[in-house]
């Protein structure tokens, strides 16, 4: 991605670097530099090895070099490449972003993973995750770079949409489900580790942050993603950590993921600007410059100074070849091209639709709008005729088809029963026809001009406020003084600040960037069909002054424990609408919550079971597993989510959700013993359907380690 007045220096890097070709005749083997091996990671696979040491014994160090850099600053048929080694039948890699869908060629557009966050649903991402693959290996790719697992510290991060949210657990448990999925088919790739959470800055903000911040925060997804999903690749940021950037951070990628957490796979950059130097950043365990050699032009020169050890570049060449072979990149791979844009694939973005989108206020009953009763509806706004997808950076996403707010409302209710009023500004006809309907449907929201990656020349980048535009308010204060029934729609990939205007309408939905179903999805939401199970995977504040600044211009920030539900439970600061939040039809009660064993030591599970009832309820219920730790030698999160389980219920029904929590998972770091630390004492569990509605408690002791 060009930043700004950096093309020139790309192009004179490209000139400079050449392309490593040798002098004629000269020796062509890789320096026998002194140096100590890196641990090798655990679990590999001895075949696996055995035939990457015989292609290493094979390989030149123009081969060996060859295997470090992407191929070209331009993508090939919509995919990056990598060189391959045709003499020794090493392939290339083929890779295609996104998160919410293939970004080579036509694909199926998902929900954006902010949306996915709000489905609370690991089954459902895995689908997604797989369903995604399916389609990259269907247009030539191998590598799928996503999931993006970034904390979202703020809601006006321009990236939001992305990731699935503030939570750490949360990012980490959804992103390991992408994984599990998308690695049937494809190597996925864990995104942008790490601390990226600011837009306008990213090319160059350097990150603070004390070690408890980053081992307790910003780290505990990605380490799940490295370890129980076992991920293939992992990109680093562009910005830096503590004075270093990310590329070059012997502490995050040499101590922290390679060797403490044993990532077996190969570390690439991010784009162009992702990279400030050649052997200073293989050593430090950057792997892979993409897309195109650029500062590893100079890995050679500097390779041959022994700036670089052999067992430094031995590794990362290493990595890269055992990825290819484990993920069978050298044998032939069958794809069906019938998956691009599948009937399946277009179900499943209904059903993450359906699943995601939050009903947040519901006032009088205003939802369900019987959709055959012959009522008269009036869809409004300028968003309600367009498929607003999202970001238009490197996660858009092009689909063949999408229904558009207003199509899956005239679909549902019947053409002769809506009228569509396309714009943000109403006359007097159109005030009349508010008045004279059943109800109206106001579509508000962002889009890609709003938020999105910073792309030089583009609008988008982080929000400057979270509240909507001031057409938008206007246009719902507007319909509110109008229409006996107002439902605001609300798209985005992030929160909305609306204590302006809430308690002027009825209901509010938030859709999100729903993907190519979300017209359908909001009708069926909107008639009952579909019973809203989404809760909120950020916290919407009542003023964005009661979260921590946000601060996307300077170049040096400093990140803390605090954000989020955590930020405002330690301030006592009641959001508008917490993190977890969100309304169904009917009611549920939270019956009975016990732990198998309520003493227990550090190397422990702790097994809970939340049994709700259905009052009316049919549909689901994401029931919410917060653990409070015991008052102890450093400060802490109020509570935590340590769990999350999707649960079906039938009026009268009851249900009961399973949660398994290992102890170890509660400890926090201590950086005077520079490791985990469990705390002993009394742990509280809460259960309910939010942050801030836990009826249900139970405690178990930790006894001292
Ligand atoms: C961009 C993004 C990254 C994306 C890459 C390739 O700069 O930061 O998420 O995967 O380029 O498009």
């Amino acid at each position: 991605m060009q930043a700004p007045g950096r093309g020139l220096v790309v192009v004179a890097l490209l000139v400079a670097a050449g392309c490593g070709d040798d002098p004629p005749g000269a020796p062509d083997a890789a320096p026998s530099c002194p140096g100590e091996a890196p641990p090798a990671p655990p679990g590999l696979d001895p075949a696996i090895e055995a035939r990457v040491d015989a292609l290493l014994a094979r390989m030149t160090l123009a081969d060996e070099l060859s295997q470090l850099h992407g191929s070209g600053l331009a993508a090939v048929d919509g995919l990056w490449v990598t060189p391959d080694v045709d003499a020794l039948g090493v392939p290339g890699f083929h890779m295609t972003d996104g998160p919410r869908g293939v970004t080579a060629g036509p694909s199926t557009a998902f929900p954006v993973a902010m949306a996915r966050g709000a489905a609370f649903d690991r089954a459902l991402e895995e689908a997604i995750g797989e369903a995604i693959a399916l389609e990259a290996a269907a247009h030539g790719a191998d590598v799928i770079l996503a999931p993006c697992i970034n904390v979202l510290r703020h809601p006006a991060w321009g990236r939001a949409q992305e990731t699935y949210g503030e939570d750490s657990y949360l990012l980490g448990e959804l992103g390991a489900a992408f994984v599990a999925g998308a690695q049937r088919h494809v190597i996925a790739t864990a995104k942008h580790f790490a601390a990226n959470s600011i837009e306008d800055t990213r090319f160059d903000v350097d990150v603070t942050l004390d070690e408890r911040a980053l081992r307790e925060v910003y780290l505990p997804h990605f380490e799940k993603v490295v370890k129980q999903a076992r991920v293939g690749a992992v990109m680093t940021a562009y910005n830096s950590v503590n004075g270093a950037y990310t590329s070059e951070n012997p502490v995050l990628l040499r101590q922290i993921l390679k060797d403490e957490w044993g990532f077996a796979g190969f570390v690439m950059s991010d784009w162009v600007f992702g990279t400030h130097s050649a052997a200073v950043a293989v050593a430090a365990g950057l792997d892979v410059e993409m897309p195109a050699e650029l500062a590893f032009g100079e890995l050679r020169a500097e390779a041959e100074r022994c700036e670089l050890s052999a067992a430094q570049l031995d590794d990362a060449v290493r990595r890269v070849l055992r990825t290819k072979l484990a993920f069978g990149l050298d044998a032939p791979r069958a794809v069906d091209p019938a998956v691009i844009e599948s009937e399946a694939h277009a179900a499943l973005a209904l059903r993450a639709a359906r699943r995601s989108m939050v009903l947040l206020r519901n006032e009088g009953g205003a939802l369900p709008l019987p959709a055959d009763a012959g009522l008269d509806v009036v869809v409004v706004g300028g968003l309600s005729g367009v498929a607003n997808l999202g970001d238009v950076g490197s996660s858009a996403v092009t689909p063949s088809r999408a229904v558009t707010p207003v199509a899956g409302i005239a679909a549902r209710y019947g053409a002769d029963r809506v009228t569509h009023l396309p714009t943000d500004v109403l006359d007097d006809a159109a005030l009349a026809q508010l008045a004279a309907a059943d109800a109206a449907v106001v579509v508000v929201g962002l889009t890609a001009d709003d938020e999105g990656e910073n792309i030089p020349g583009r609008p988008g980048g982080d929000r400057e406020t979270l509240a909507l535009s001031p057409a938008h308010e206007a246009l719902i204060a507007a319909v509110a003084a109008a229409s006996p029934r107002v439902i605001v729609v609300v798209e985005g990939g992030s929160a909305v600040t609306m204590s302006a205007w809430v308690d002027d309408v009825e209901a509010v939905v938030v859709a999100w960037y729903p993907g190519q179903e979300g017209g359908t999805a909001l009708a069926e939401l909107l008639a009952g069909d579909v019973n809203p199970s989404g809760r909120l995977p950020l916290s919407i504040p009542v003023d964005e002054a009661d979260l921590p600044p946000f601060d996307h211009t300077s170049l040096a920030v400093t990140y803390d424990l605090w954000h989020g539900y955590r930020w405002l439970d330690r301030v006592q600061i009641e959001p508008r609408f917490p993190f977890g939040f969100g309304l169904s039809y009917g009611d549920v009660t939270y019956e009975a919550i016990a732990i198998a064993d309520d003493t227990l030591g550090a190397g422990d599970v702790v097994e809970v079971t939340v049994t709700i009832g259905s009052v009316d309820r049919i549909g689901d219920e994401v029931v919410q597993l917060y653990v409070e730790p015991p008052p102890g030698a450093a400060e802490r999160a109020v509570r935590e989510l340590r769990g999350f389980a999707r649960v079906a219920l039938t009026p009268a029904g009851t249900a009961t959700a399973r949660f398994e929590v290992p102890v170890a998972s509660l400890a926090r770091w201590d950086a005077d013993a520079d490791r985990w630390v469990v705390d002993p004492g009394s742990y509280v569990v809460r259960a309910g359907s939010s942050s801030r509605s836990l009826p249900l408690a139970a405690t178990f002791a930790v006894a001292a380690e």
